[in-house]
């Protein structure tokens, strides 16, 4: 049989065709615009999302034998507030993750309803792109829009919807609203209130592998596939990719160099950073993960390259780069405010340290050291836990970059498991959907069978010396810096 996984991305949705034994038979890549109303907010039409998915999946299913496809599922981008009124016409832009609107609204869940509250409701704390700030700042901002709501659901969960007709989430997802009870797997009834929404609202809950509803027939025909096809959960974009790149079960990590970075840590059991700057989710194996998120990874290095010095061609800048370890230019990632660990949504990024024989490969190098030292923040936090970790998976279009790869394994000391397909989300959907329909029995038994890994970065003692040097003066920066922001 077939499997359609759906990676729902910020820049583009993904496509990919996989078979039961795991083989890739096809990707596609559709993309669609993103809006920055204003500095620091950013949006999308979820219509756009749902054109763009059906053109890919027409385009990804046009030569293969469509009664073959038995399910679909997907891996989206996490804790977008997308808003249904009555007739299930989308009340206004999604608010995506990265959205830095809501300063005020996450104080206020912060500061006046407590952090300690918070984290026992939900076993988090609010950042500014999850989505319980973003309704209290519809709420406060949108009145009449919020007034409207008759349907709250994620990125992902509006293509189930639209293909099935099945209001649904999964819990992976879900752990980013900070509406859920994460180590139940329920609504947490407290945020509901805060909120000011009912779980009627609410979609139903899912686990990721669990099948919500078929194709609707009207879909299905513009789609040539049978009206039988399954639709599965599916995940949030990290823990869909955390899956297929095999980080499940107990004590794996996955790192994403995507749009965002983010450092995973996959549990079989429920635990909580005591002072929440590791999220603290649901994974889509049936278990539970933490996980460090930066807003701009691969970001950076795009809008370094694109917007500054206007050029596609990412590996020729990388190409005459020679000075690892060696760079006196420090850069910090916080284009679009920062998630962990500083939890600032002011936060902005800044080249230090220049002088006159700078060049333009120390200031493109500074951009990729930059974006790992902030991730390296996060592998501290886990640390700190008590949690050891000597290699990593890794996934996300920086996965692309052997350069990048490079510093990773060395700024982190880690060694870096590259495995056979990076296409982390899209892959996790398509194993998440041969799951639900029965092909493997559980989540980790697919894994094991469809995740290779092909190549290990090891560090190298020396340079992982230097990068350690230049670290503790990275760590040193932003304190000095955030008054300024
Ligand atoms: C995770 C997060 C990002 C988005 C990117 O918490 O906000 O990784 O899911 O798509």
């Amino acid at each position: 049989m077939l499997y359609i996984g759906v990676d729902l991305g910020t820049s583009a949705v993904k496509l990919l065709l996989m078979d039961g034994e795991g083989k890739i038979h096809k990707i596609v890549s559709k993309e669609y615009p993103l809006y920055f109303p204003h500095p620091g907010w950013s949006e999308q039409k979820p219509k756009d999302w749902f054109a763009q998915s059906m053109a890919g999946i027409r385009e990804l299913v046009s030569e293969c034998d469509r009664s073959q496809v038995a399910g679909i599922s997907f891996g989206g981008q996490m804790h977008g507030l997308v808003a249904l009124d009555g007739e299930d016409r989308v009340i206004r832009p999604a608010i995506l993750w990265n959205d830095g609107r809501t300063g005020e609204e996450t104080d206020y869940l912060n500061q006046k309803i407590g952090q300690d509250k918070l984290s026992a409701y939900t076993a988090n704390i609010a950042f500014a792109g999850f989505t319980a700030p973003k309704l209290l700042w519809m709420k406060k901002h949108e009145p009449e829009n919020f007034a409207k709501i008759s349907k709250i659901m994620l990125p992902k969960d509006y293509l189930a919807y639209c293909l099935s007709g099945s209001f649904c989430t999964d819990v992976s997802d879900a752990s980013g609203m900070l509406l859920l009870d994460v180590k139940n797997r329920r609504w947490s009834g407290e945020m509901l209130e805060i909120c000011g929404i009912t779980e009627e609202q609410l979609p139903r809950l899912y686990e990721s592998y669990e099948v919500v509803g078929t194709l609707k027939p009207e879909i299905a025909e513009e789609l040539g596939l049978s009206a039988s096809v399954k639709v599965i959960a599916g995940a949030g974009d990290n823990a869909a990719a955390a899956v297929g790149t095999g980080t499940v079960g107990d004590g794996m990590c996955n790192i994403s160099l995507g749009t965002s970075g983010t450092i995973f840590i996959s549990s079989k059991s429920f635990g909580v950073d005591k002072n929440n700057a590791l999220h603290s989710f649901a994974h889509s194996d049936g278990h539970y993960h933490l996980m460090g998120c930066m807003l701009s990874a691969a970001s950076c290095n795009k809008w370094w390259n694109e917007d500054i010095l206007r050029t596609g061609d990412f590996a020729a800048e990388q190409a005459g780069i020679t000075k690892l370890g060696e760079n006196q230019v420090f850069y910090l990632p916080y284009l679009m405010g920062e998630r962990s660990p500083h939890n600032n949504p002011d936060a902005r990024a800044m080249f230090l340290g220049m002088s006159m024989d700078t060049t333009r490969e120390d200031m493109t190098l500074a951009v990729l050291e930059g974006v790992v030292f902030g991730l390296r923040d996060s592998l501290e936090v886990a640390k700190s836990l008590g949690i050891q970790i000597e290699r990593t998976k890794i996934c996300g279009g920086g996965a692309k970059s052997p350069l990048w790869k490079k510093i990773l394994a060395n700024i982190m000391n880690l060694k870096v498991d590259v495995v056979e397909s990076e296409e982390g989300p899209a892959l996790g959907g398509a194993m998440l959907a041969a799951v639900g329909c029965g092909e493997y029995p559980d989540v980790e038994t697919a894994a094991k069978k469809i995740v290779k890994v092909v190549d290990t970065v090891v560090p190298e003692p020396e340079l992982a010396e230097k990068y350690e040097e230049r670290y503790q003066k990275f760590k040193k920066i932003y304190p000095a810096v955030k008054g300024l922001f």
